[in-house]
């Protein structure tokens, strides 16, 4: 979920503390931590990619997510005018080309799955969802739910057509700039979407066999911690808090002198750790009181099967399961609206064009790009990029490689390159926070940092 400053044009800042963070863990909360997390974790083995993730969000997040909040607040600008500003007559401004490059990969497939969220709100609200489940056995209601699911994204036409309402529903709040109407709903919607899934760990925890769901999810099993899946935990704590995208360096260009960099970061970590966790919590008990066999899943699919499962143990599971697809659909559109605002911030900048021409220019191609992301679950399965689908190509490649590459520029540039005085005057605002704590974190972004990140990408390379 975003919140976008007023005009969304980037010549404005957000007006309070909450709204700082409200902002910032918008954009981090979505679809990455309820839909892409559980999946992940289910393919990565369980509670060995929790560990790993705790780890990477500790050790690596807080510290790359404040240069980058440092780099964006210093350089007041787009992702590669921030770069300009701090290192003019330099080849900096490639690193936040990439950040833009990144976030234009990531919403490419980013709008298919918010897609299919609009469509389960729809089939929610039609009631099409549950229709022939009430009264089956948990085996038989998993079987359709599943095979609902996998008829779904395999057929052509439906879910582009929910790909492109979303693009079109994309384009219109940007266009118009209404961003102060998605700022006052996310308000609302942010703090609903804690209490919703508080509600579903309750309800999944009550399942018979959610003792092995949990073990599963919180127990590590060290035989399968290995390269990929530290790559993976990587690419997630990056994607997830919305590092390596130029989101953050953008956003923070709107943050007003004062605001904490330090508390902001650690508070919105923690925030979205929370999320990622409770839908581990919610997800896990689940399939194994259903008793599916964690291999067989498609992880991508997981929560679109797995949690109308739930809605339809509980009583008024229909009205449970619109009121979720609701918010999820709001956090995925209001993240498409944070990611989208790097290219466009980076259009009208650089190239000077009106918001509305630089809408238009950077989101009409998606209307191609996500269409081949949709399609590679149909007509277009066959065609494959180093084996994987176009899908998951774009959806790992930038996640594993080019979030963590962009991320590793962030932190070399604010450790090493910065001007002098710059990263120590943004995180202590001058002197006057956190001075306690800044030779750690600056030590963790000149030296921790770089090495682990560049470790694990040329570890999995290797791999
Ligand atoms: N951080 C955003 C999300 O997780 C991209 O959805």
């Amino acid at each position: 979920m975003a919140n976008t400053p007023a005009s969304g044009g980037g010549d404005t800042q957000f007006k309070t503390k909450l709204g700082v963070v409200a902002a910032t863990l918008g954009s981090a909360v979505g679809l990455g931590s309820i839909w892409r997390f559980p999946a992940e974790a289910q393919q990565n083995g369980g509670g060995a990619f929790l560990l790993m993730y705790l780890i990477c969000v500790l050790l690596l997040g807080i510290p790359v997510m404040l240069s980058e909040l440092a780099l964006g607040r210093a350089g007041r600008s787009d992702s590669v005018g921030s770069y300009l500003k701090l290192a003019p007559k330099t080849r900096w401004w490639i690193a936040g080309g990439l950040g833009v490059l990144s976030s234009y990969m990531i919403i490419s497939f980013y709008m298919v799955v918010a897609g299919w969220t609009f469509e389960y709100l729809w089939d929610s609200i039609t009631g099409a969802l549950y229709a022939g489940t009430s009264g089956e056995s948990l085996a038989a209601m998993e079987n359709t739910f599943h095979h609902r699911m996998e008829h779904y994204i395999s057929s052509d036409v439906n879910p582009l057509v929910s790909t492109y309402i979303v693009i079109g529903l994309n384009i219109l709040v940007l266009m118009m700039g209404v961003q102060k109407g998605i700022e006052r709903a996310s308000n609302i919607m942010m703090p609903l979407l804690f209490v919703l899934l508080l509600v579903f760990c309750g309800y999944s925890l009550t399942m018979p066999g959610a003792a092995d769901g949990l073990a599963f999810f919180f127990k590590p099993d060290f035989s399968k911690l290995d390269w990929s899946v530290a790559a993976n935990a990587l690419g997630q704590t990056f994607f997830s808090l919305s590092l390596g995208t130029g989101i953050l360096i953008t956003y923070a260009s709107y943050y007003p002198k004062g605001t904490n960099l330090v508390s902001t970061s650690v508070t919105v970590s923690l925030l979205t750790t929370v999320v990622a966790i409770m839908m581990g919590v919610i997800i896990f008990p689940t399939v194994f009181s259903f008793g599916l066999d964690l291999n067989q899943l498609r992880g991508t699919t997981l929560v679109f099967v797995t949690l109308p499962e739930v809605f339809a143990q509980m009583p008024g599971g229909q009205w449970w399961s619109i009121l979720f697809f609701v918010l999820l659909l709001v956090a995925a559109l209001t993240s498409t609206i944070s990611i989208s605002e790097v290219s466009i911030l980076f259009v009208q900048k650089r190239f000077k064009k009106s918001r509305l021409a630089a809408t238009l220019i950077m989101m009409c191609p998606l209307f191609v790009i996500s269409a081949l992301c949709s399609l590679s679950f149909g007509s277009l399965s066959d065609i494959k990029i180093f084996g994987l689908t176009i899908f998951n190509f774009l959806d790992t490649f930038t996640t594993n490689w080019i979030l963590p590459l962009c991320a590793l520029c962030g932190v070399v540039f604010m450790g090493w390159f910065a001007p002098r005085g710059v990263l120590r005057g943004e995180l202590t605002n001058d002197g006057s926070v956190a001075t306690r704590l800044y030779p750690a974190i600056r030590f963790i972004i000149r030296y921790i940092a770089p090495i682990l990140i560049a470790v694990i990408l040329v570890s999995s390379v290797w791999k």
